[in-house]
């Protein structure tokens, strides 16, 4: 099967696609990520043949994601040309066998390389493969309601989750075990990337402050899913801290707990209701 027909592939653009369209993306904003499946690599190296022979520092040890392959964007590369420019706005690269390195097999044309935070993003996929190899997708944004919020909330993970599970009732079903915030960081590898995968061993969202938002999901429409609630959560929290001094009525931690019982969300972060 050709690369671009392959329905990981068009997974990939079309999620890059909707993200363009929220406003998440602007310039180079944003990058994504996906861990091909052991079909979908074999039908890579059929279908391209011969890799790239340079092997390229990741700058992060990655060891259980040695042999691994994975869709990636361009660093400076905008998500609105992965739809238009596919071979050149993001890549199919193999990771080496000490989880050290990377080599292209597919796409990065003209010198290309994976986004600044390739090694964020695969010290995620390690430990989301390790809680459960079916977990396949990180997704980075920039979405403004969520950006503005890191001003305006305590940046901890309590008050951060609560924010969103009292603004909208879906939120704690959506998203049960809460959400983690990094405080801000310079971006890129080292302290923010281990900062940011320690989280992920207890959250699937993970806020980074003034910056934007990481997403872990097994499919697609999950990692797009978890961004598109906290953005709309988010946006409905904004807008009533900027009409309201103070909320006539909210949903209580008492309500929550209702919601935890009655959709049997067994892995409700109940101390974030203490
Ligand atoms: P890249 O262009 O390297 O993907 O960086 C964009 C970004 O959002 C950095 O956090
Ligand atoms: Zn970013």
């Amino acid at each position: 099967m050709k690369i671009l027909d392959m329905p990981c592939v068009k997974g990939f653009i079309q999620l890059a696609q909707d993200g363009v369209d929220k406003g998440w993306h602007e310039m180079n904003g944003g990058n994504l990520s996906y861990r091909l499946t052991g079909m979908e690599k074999a039908n890579v190296k059929k279908e391209v043949k011969k890799p790239q022979k340079e092997w390229i520092d990741i700058c992060e040890s990655v060891p259980k994601l040695a042999g691994e392959f994975f869709i990636v964007t361009r660093t400076t590369g905008y998500m609105r040309n992965v739809m238009r420019t596919p071979e050149s706005a993001f890549g199919i690269v193999e990771i080496d066998s000490t989880g050290t390195k990377f080599r292209i097999w597919w796409g990065l044309v003209d010198g290309g390389r994976p986004t600044s935070e390739f090694p964020s993003h695969l010290k995620n996929h390690e430990v989301k493969f390790l809680q459960d190899p079916n977990n396949r997708v990180i997704y980075h944004a920039h979405p403004v309601n969520l950006i503005a919020m890191t001003f305006i909330v305590p940046l901890k993970a309590k008050d951060f989750t609560l924010a969103l599970w009292q603004i909208m009732t879906e939120c704690p079903v959506i998203f049960p075990k809460g959400i983690g915030v990094v405080p801000w960081m310079v971006p890129g590898k080292g302290e923010i990337a281990s900062a940011t995968s320690k989280l992920m061993e207890e959250y699937d969202i993970v806020v980074w402050a003034h910056h934007g938002l990481f997403c872990a999901g097994t499919t697609f429409d999950r990692a797009f899913g978890l961004m598109d609630t906290v953005e709309k959560s988010a946006d409905i929290f904004m807008k009533v801290a900027a009409t309201q001094k103070k909320r006539l009525s909210t949903i209580t931690k008492k309500d929550i707990a209702k919601i935890a019982k009655e959709f049997n969300l067994v892995n409700l972060r109940k101390q974030f209701l203490r």
